[in-house]
């Protein structure tokens, strides 16, 4: 397989110093999330810093009534559902074990594999905006991508630059090794989950369509839903979040749902239809790292359905061997230059 330079880095350790960092002071440097109040901006003295965290943090809570399709100004239809980034980050994107945002200015730029490319915060919340949202990336200069900077660097603060983040993104459970049962995990969302996001999965709005404000319980599947390309539409990023997560009120040490059936419902709402993201294929250019979950080509190994459906186990360890293969081969290929120079 032809490496590019990023992959060479990454395989040999040289863009991650952060994470380097991070495994020698572990200890030192880890904040655990858990019981750990989140930063209030209520606390910030009055001014235009505080005034762009608190526009941060409600595009994040209420994104429809800001930046949804359907507010009055053409211009500012960015995303393309009704959701909000706090649909999925709960709890102002400060909840452990739902892809918090807190310490996340800490933790960028970094080496991202659906790039395969040194990323920044900012292109980070437009992967969001392209596919969670369904819409199209904010401009860089605008005041909402500044505002949603700054309110994740306000979030972050007290988490020391390459220190690690106990509650960070989601819960890695360990998957069942056997395909989801899709029929299951109808029935799991019929008993668990249609009382909320309703029988078809088409959530529950505030008010009426066109009026921009949004779900009090947001849909699942559906036009107004995530993308394909979304990380929510794939089977095992859904399961850890579900499990840890939903119903509503469940959280990491007070799951409601087996981890079965997680990845029963969470196979049910990947296989019902939502918009779809256009040059997927484009996504992981270095393939090798491209997670075993992401139900697109193209695929270097396994079948379509065994990438939407699993079992994971068995791609996760072939994709291991892939991994260490490389590694070993790009050791070599830095030691051979080292010694040619
Ligand atoms: C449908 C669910 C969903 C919505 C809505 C959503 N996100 Fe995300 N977001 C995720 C998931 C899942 C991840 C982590 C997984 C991944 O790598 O794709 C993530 C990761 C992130 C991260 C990186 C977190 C980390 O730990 O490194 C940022 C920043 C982020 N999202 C910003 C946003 C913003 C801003 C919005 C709203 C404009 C938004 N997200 C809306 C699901 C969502
Ligand atoms: C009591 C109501 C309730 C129940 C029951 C419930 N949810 Fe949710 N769910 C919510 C709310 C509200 C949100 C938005 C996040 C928030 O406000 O904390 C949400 C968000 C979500 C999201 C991310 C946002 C999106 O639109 O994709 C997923 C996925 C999800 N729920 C799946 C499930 C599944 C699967 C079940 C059943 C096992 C379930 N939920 C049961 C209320 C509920």
């Amino acid at each position: 397989m032809k490496l590019s330079l990023m992959t060479l880095a990454m395989l040999t350790g040289v863009v991650s110093p952060l994470a380097v960092q991070a495994q020698a002071g572990a200890a030192a440097n880890e904040v655990n999330l858990v019981g750990r109040a989140a930063p209030d901006p209520a606390q910030l003295p009055a001014g235009p810093q505080k005034d762009l965290v608190l526009y941060g943090q409600s595009l994040a809570t209420r994104t429809y009534a800001y930046i949804g399709p359907e507010v009055a100004d053409p211009a500012m239809r960015h995303a393309g559902n009704n959701l909000a980034c706090t649909s999925c980050h709960q709890a102002n994107a400060a909840k452990p074990f739902a892809m918090p945002w807190v310490g996340v200015a800490a933790t960028f730029p970094q080496y991202r594999g659906r790039e395969d490319d040194i990323s920044t915060v900012e292109e980070r919340v437009n992967g969001c905006m392209e596919r969670s949202m369904n819409g199209k990336p904010l401009p860089l200069g605008s005041r909402e991508m500044k505002a949603f900077d700054a309110y994740i660097s306000f979030m972050s603060q007290g988490v020391p630059v390459g220190g690690t983040v106990k509650g960070a993104a989601t819960l890695q459970t360990k998957m069942p090794n056997r395909r989801a049962d899709t029929e299951a995990g109808k029935g799991v969302y019929a008993a668990k989950c249609a009382v909320c996001h309703g029988p078809e999965g088409q959530g529950q709005r505030v008010g009426k369509v066109g009026d921009a404000q949004g779900y009090t319980f947001p849909p699942l599947w559906g036009p107004d839903s995530f993308n394909t390309g979304a990380g929510m539409n794939r089977v095992v990023m859904a399961t850890r979040f579900i499990q840890a997560n939903m119903p509503l009120g469940a959280s990491h040490d007070a799951m409601q749902l087996s981890v079965d059936e997680a990845y029963d419902v969470a196979a049910h709402m990947a296989s019902q239809p939502r918009p779809v993201k256009a040059n997927l294929e484009a996504d992981f250019p270095a393939r090798w790292n491209k997670p075993v979950d992401a139900a697109f080509p193209p695929y270097l190994q396994g079948t379509a359905d065994q990438h939407k459906y699993g079992p994971f186990p068995p791609l996760a360890e072939k994709q291991k061997q892939m991994a260490d293969k490389l590694k070993a081969e790009a050791a070599a290929t830095r030691s051979g230059k080292a010694v040619s120079r």
